[in-house]
């Protein structure tokens, strides 16, 4: 299986090691990206990605190798640490230029068939949250199955989590890598994409002259194909 593995953050911290421990368990092909060590651009809010084309993006030739790590990965792994609540600025800037990629927008097939962790790591409070916003891109990639995993560590560093505490981690990281493993190949989107797919098809079918409409109709999605079948 090939992993593609996102890190929040450049350090070594609790939430690397839940995601490469969860990582390791499944034993596959691994490809690591660390923010923002490999990506550290922030949108600038010109919005061409969405409205023309991303390569108008004037980050895009920065970001290729991510979408193309991306696009390998049979699972996608994404982790932050809870930063006020939330996912890292570094996280949420990489998210934000993947708006294009939403499905009401030019959605990248491969993905409907991808399974997706979200993993976040607090002291003590948000690391739902902080899951939820990797998971809404999740959802509106059109990713088929997402499981989030967030854990409060009840410390700042790795080397201060109690060893109790890393026992229930592994513990719930071979949870999931069997879960994962015996998914492979499996997953279908789930009825909210399902539904949701072809009402954007009939909305962009009153819009063809649209990037989006033109998009979908190459991929044949506005005449019934679906990217899950
Ligand atoms: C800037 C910053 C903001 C934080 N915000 C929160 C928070 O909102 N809630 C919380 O419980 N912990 C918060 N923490 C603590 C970390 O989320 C927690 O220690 C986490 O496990 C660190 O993961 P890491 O070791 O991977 O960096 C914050 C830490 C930092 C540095």
């Amino acid at each position: 299986m090939k992993i593609t593995l996102i890190h929040g953050q450049s350090h070594k911290g609790s939430t690397y090691h839940v995601a490469r421990i969860l990582a390791e368990k499944i034993d596959g092909e691994i490809t690591e990206i660390v923010l923002p060590r490999d990506f550290d651009q922030m949108c600038v809010g010109c919005a061409q990605c969405i409205k023309k084309d991303e390569k108008l993006c004037p980050h895009y030739e920065k970001l290729a190798p991510i979408t193309e790590a991306i696009d390998a990965a049979d699972l996608l792994i994404f982790e932050s640490p809870v930063y006020v609540y939330h996912v890292t600025s570094a996280m949420k800037a990489l998210l934000e230029h993947y708006g294009w990629r939403w499905i009401m927008h030019r959605p990248e097939e491969s993905m409907f068939k991808k399974q997706m962790v979200c993993i976040a790591t607090a002291a003590g409070g948000g690391q739902k949250n902080t899951c939820q916003d990797m998971a809404d891109s999740a959802a509106y990639w059109g990713v088929a199955k997402t499981y989030k995993y967030g854990i409060a560590v009840r410390a700042m560093k790795w080397e201060d989590v109690t060893a109790k505490t890393k026992d229930k981690i592994e513990r719930d990281m071979d949870a999931l890598a069997s879960k994962i493993k015996a998914n492979q190949g499996r997953v279908k989107p789930p009825l909210k994409t399902r539904i949701f797919f072809p009402v954007m098809s009939m909305v962009l079918k009153k819009r063809p002259d649209s990037v989006d409409a033109k998009y979908w109709k190459e991929k044949g999605w506005l005449d019934g194909k679906r990217p899950w079948k």
